[in-house]
């Protein structure tokens, strides 16, 4: 199978396994079940769980990375939900579709982000009960990052930052842990699974590979911002300096932005390269996130 292939194999055992694992819309009170599925289903490009999928690829292990996979999906999508909120960015369109809380109503939408949160650590623990602690890792590792000094910290830092004027230290602090983290923590916990999980001195490399990379991927965010259409990138386009976000473009121009994405994505796959394994996938995947569309 060629990278196109084997991706969107990936993919759709993605979709498939996200279709099986989530309540059915008819599930009480369906309005919050379907809230959850109309922003589950919709089309996202699934990178985090590909990433995670990937990262257990280099050393195979016993444990099967897919409901580790929905995990980081059910966290993401939930930050996504909530991100869009009025209260947050205010953005009317996600995925291609109205957002959760302009095809619902608000409170829906709170709620359905909430009730993502714990479904990824009720995925842990019935996906890793049968090896305690590989699950008790995986569980600690999604808590942090998705907690207040990662995630949701990031989060917190971009509203503060609003109109305020771009500060490299700052921004920095915002991207790494906003997005960064959870790309990082994709990398760990697809690594944690596979054979060499335990190998403290490669997963010290995988981490700054993953930081690297969701470094890289923020940038390009906010580069995609500014450069494509609503109708391209599934979301609110030209929306960040509509909203007063600090970003590498406000801070360095669209030039020097696209230089700091490569820089990173670069390290990112130095690091990769020397962790090592059956890395072929995953080094493509890193070269295309720096040149995706949307
Ligand atoms: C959007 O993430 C939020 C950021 C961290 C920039 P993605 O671009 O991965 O969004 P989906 O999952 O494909 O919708
Ligand atoms: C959001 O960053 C990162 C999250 C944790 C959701 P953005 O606000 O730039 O993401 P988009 O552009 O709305 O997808
Ligand atoms: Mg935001
Ligand atoms: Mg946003
Ligand atoms: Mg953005």
């Amino acid at each position: 199978m060629n990278f196109e292939e084997q991706l969107s194999a990936k993919v759709e055992q993605v979709n498939r396994s996200l279709l099986e694992a989530l309540p059915n819309r008819e599930v009480k009170p369906a309005r919050l079940h379907e809230a959850i599925r109309h922003s589950s289903e919709a089309g996202g490009k699934r990178l985090r769980p590909v990433l995670l999928l990937a990262a257990h690829d280099l050393f195979p292990g016993t444990g099967d990375p897919m409901a580790a996979a929905l995990a980081i999906e059910c966290i993401h999508t939930y930050s996504l939900i909530h991100d869009d909120l009025p209260a947050m960015d205010d953005s009317d369109t996600r995925r291609r579709q109205p957002s959760c809380h302009k095809a619902f109503d608000e409170a829906t939408a709170i709620l359905a982000g909430d009730a993502l949160q714990p479904m990824a650590f009720e995925l842990l623990a019935k996906g890793y009960h049968n090896i305690p602690e590989v699950a008790v890792d995986l569980v600690r590792m999604l808590a942090e990052t998705a907690g207040s000094e990662q995630l949701v910290g990031g989060q917190m830092q971009d509203l503060l930052s609003e109109g305020e004027e771009p500060d490299a230290e700052n921004l920095g602090y915002i991207h790494q842990n906003k997005t960064a983290a959870m790309i990082r923590a994709s990398l760990q916990m697809g690594f944690r699974l596979g054979e060499k999980g335990v190998d403290l001195g490669l997963m010290g490399l995988v981490a700054e590979a993953g930081l690297s990379l969701g470094l890289a991927f923020q940038a390009v965010d906010d580069l995609l911002d500014v450069t494509r259409t609503s109708e391209e990138l599934g979301k609110d386009a030209a929306h960040d300096a509509e909203c007063g976000k600090v970003t590498w473009v406000g801070l360095l121009g669209e030039e020097k932005a696209r230089k700091l994405a490569t820089q990173h994505t670069e390290d990112a796959l130095g690091k990769l390269e020397e962790v090592g394994g059956d890395n072929v996938f995953l080094l493509e995947l890193v070269k295309r996130m720096l040149d995706r569309t949307h």
